[in-house]
């Protein structure tokens, strides 16, 4: 398929939308995993999801802005007031801020605590933080304030681009979801 220069190439689509699938289930994941009275098994369960899948996230995002680099968005979609194009990109930084600290903070709060991370674990990935409670204690307050910080910037991100998508009508949203009728 040819894919026009206007549009994100594939490799940044499909990084995208599988980031976005995982984030939007490592948010409810961690909210429930934490409440009290919760069933074992099932708690057990999304905490292996919750730190796995967040430690993927940080290697999906190192590749990501790797690929971003190297191959920088598509030009800004003609007719769209600069506030809008830099709220975006504002937006679009703070996001990739917030998937670099909250694994990393998730991670240090993990370990530091004295947890497994089982996937690292079983590689054989000695700790990279040093075992101490005050230092577990700052990252999960670090991770609890950027967890508001991120479901407030996606809730943003999502509603702007069904904005684009649904009430103006123009081409953002096809950038990331070629084929998608404006
Ligand atoms: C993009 C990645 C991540 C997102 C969006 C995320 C999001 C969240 C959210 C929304 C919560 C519930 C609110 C809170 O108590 O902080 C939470 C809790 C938690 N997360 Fe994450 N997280 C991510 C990565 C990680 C990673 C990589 C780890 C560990 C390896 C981790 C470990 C934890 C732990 C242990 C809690 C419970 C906090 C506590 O009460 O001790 N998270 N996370
Ligand atoms: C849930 C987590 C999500 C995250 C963290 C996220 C993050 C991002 C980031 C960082 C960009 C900028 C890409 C770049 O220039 O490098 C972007 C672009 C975009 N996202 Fe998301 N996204 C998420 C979910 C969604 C969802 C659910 C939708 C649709 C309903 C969406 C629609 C778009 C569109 C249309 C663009 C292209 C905007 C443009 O024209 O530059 N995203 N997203």
């Amino acid at each position: 398929m040819t894919v026009s220069t206007s549009t994100y190439r594939t490799p940044a689509r499909w990084l995208h939308w599988s980031m976005a699938a995982l984030i939007l289930a490592m948010i409810p994941a961690g909210v429930i995993m934490i409440q009290e009275g919760l069933n074992r098994p099932l708690q057990n369960t999304l905490f292996i999801f919750h730190k796995n899948v967040g430690v993927l996230l940080l290697l999906m995002v190192a590749l990501r802005l790797l690929y971003r680099w190297r191959n920088p968005p598509p030009p800004e979609p003609a007719g769209l007031p600069g506030w809008q194009t830099k709220i975006a990109g504002m937006t679009h930084m703070l996001l990739y801020g917030l998937l670099v600290l909250m694994p990393v903070a998730g991670y240090t709060r993990v370990k530091a605590g004295g947890f497994p991370v089982e996937t690292l674990d079983a590689l054989g990935v000695p700790s990279l933080v040093p075992r101490s409670d005050a230092l577990a204690a700052f990252a999960k307050a670090v991770h609890y304030y950027g967890s508001w910080a991120i479901a407030i910037l996606v809730a943003m991100h999502i509603g702007a681009a069904l904005f684009h998508r649904f009430v103006k009508k123009d081409a953002v949203f096809a950038r990331m979801w070629p084929g998608a009728s404006t």
